[in-house]
Order: C-alpha cells, then sequence, then structure tokens
C-alpha cells in the first residue's frame, strides 16, 4: 500500500466532501402534519420518497448535474486512479456514481441500495452497477475498494444496524470511507430535525457518532448532516 494511504487510514478525518452542493431551503413547517402518513411512506424508499410531494421526501429525485464537483473532491481525496473500485452505499439513483466516472473515465463502480424503485429509474449511465442490498450486509469481499462512500444512508438503520454497516464499510475499504450521517448540535437543532426528518432512525451529536465510529473500529473519514438554525 503506497505511504499516503497508510497514512490516512492511520487519521480518520472529519472532512465537508459536499460542501459544493448547494444549501437545500426547507419548509419545516410543511412537513409537521401528517407527519406519521408521510413517514409511513418515505420508509418504502418508493416512489413517494424520491418522486412523491416534497412533504414525503425528495419532492423529485432527478439528475442536474450536482455531484460532479463532489465526484472531483472524492477523486482527488482518495486520490483515484483508473482501474480503482468505489463503492457508493445507499447510491439512489446511481447520480454520484454516474459524475465519478465522468470525472474520472475507468473507474470501476458500483453502486447498492434498498430501493427497487431507485434502481428501477435510475440514471441510464448507472444501469448494471447497483445492487439491490442493505447496508449492514455489503455482498462485495473484504478490502476490495479503493473508496466505499455511504453519503446519508447508514442512519436509516437502528444503532445495532449502523455498527454493522460501519463494520462493512470498514470490511469493504479498511480506513478508506466516507460516511456523512444526520446530526445535531444544539436541543434546538435537534427539535427542527425532528419536524423535519422522515426516515432516519438514528441521529446524534457528532461525539456520540464519534463513539460510534469507535466502537465499530470505523477508521475512515465522515462528514456531519446538520439542519442549522437560529440560535
Ligand atoms: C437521503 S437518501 C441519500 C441518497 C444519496 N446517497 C444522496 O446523498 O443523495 C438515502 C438513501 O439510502 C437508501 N437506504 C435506506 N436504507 C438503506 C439500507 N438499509 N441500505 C442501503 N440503502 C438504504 C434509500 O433508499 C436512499 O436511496
Amino acid at each position: 500500500m503506497p505511504e499516503a494511504e497508510t497514512d490516512r487510514r492511520k487519521q480518520p478525518r472529519e472532512i465537508n466532501l459536499l460542501r459544493s452542493v448547494p444549501k437545500i431551503v426547507r419548509d419545516v413547517g410543511a412537513r409537521v402534519p401528517n407527519k406519521e402518513e408521510n413517514r409511513r411512506l418515505a420508509l418504502q424508499f418508493g416512489f413517494e420518497y424520491f418522486d412523491g410531494p416534497r412533504e414525503m421526501g425528495y419532492g423529485g429525485y432527478r439528475y442536474d448535474g450536482r455531484w460532479i464537483p463532489v465526484a472531483e473532491r472524492i477523486v482527488a481525496h482518495f486520490d483515484l486512479k483508473p482501474g480503482d473500485r468505489v463503492l457508493d452505499i445507499g447510491c439512489a439513483k446511481g447520480f454520484l456514481l454516474r459524475d465519478l466516472v465522468e470525472v474520472l473515465p475507468g473507474l470501476e463502480v458500483w453502486g447498492l441500495d434498498v430501493s427497487a424503485y431507485a434502481i428501477e429509474t435510475c440514471h441510464p449511465d448507472a444501469q448494471g452497477r447497483l445492487l439491490r442490498a442493505s447496508c449492514d450486509a455489503l455482498p462485495f469481499a473484504d478490502g476490495s475498494f479503493a473508496a466505499a462512500l455511504a453519503i446519508n444512508s447508514i442512519h436509516n438503520l437502528d444503532r445495532a444496524g449502523c455498527l454493522t454497516a460501519l463494520e462493512e464499510i470498514e470490511r469493504v475499504a479498511p480506513g478508506r470511507g466516507f460516511v456523512q450521517v444526520d446530526a445535531y448540535r444544539s436541543e434546538r437543532e435537534l427539535e427542527v430535525f425532528l419536524d423535519w426528518m422522515l426516515t432516519a432512525k438514528t441521529y446524534d451529536s457528532p461525539a456520540g457518532w464519534l463513539e460510534l465510529f469507535a466502537e465499530a473500529g470505523y477508521t475512515g473519514d465522515y462528514y456531519w448532516t446538520i439542519l442549522e438554525v437560529e440560535e
């Protein structure tokens, strides 16, 4: 293993690889009525979640190129080369995978998601690269990826599931993971998050997540999805 990779394995770090993604304007109040029904439908990760009304999820999950700068950052961060294998865990319709190949032709990309709907309606360029599976049981060999990404996906499992998912990421890409999860830094952020959130089963402070990472022996990199509020 090259020296740089050995160093990165020892120093997990907080890094915002998604910093170019435009901040989403959220009408939190709109999700409060009918929350239980919206949540029930969202948790099916089907049409309603991806392409139904905003109260039930994305409100229309369409390719718009916003992942290109993220893909560029991922390629640079992991020093990826043509022929390297990259896994996107909770890849939805495969937009990031598509953009990774545009940024670095020759990359071997694989995606995994529990949603049959997302896989069926994936970007044409991602067809044949996506598997239906859960992030706590990755159907891949130990150390088989140069990078494993899990952006806003593992927190859809309960704490025990998250622990297993982190162990799985470490197994398939030791020290070469990037995990982004729902977090909050104050009671107010938690309150707003709970009004908005539909599918997450595990959410914590960054310190709480770091404890879980340590418990799982996860040594990759990470960042937080936080609904910022005026305190
Ligand atoms: C908020 S979306 C994130 C999609 C994409 N990673 C992104 O950042 O735009 C969460 C994704 O996780 C998927 N998901 C939910 N539970 C999962 C599980 N147990 N294993 C794998 N994927 C899961 C959902 O179907 C959905 O595509």
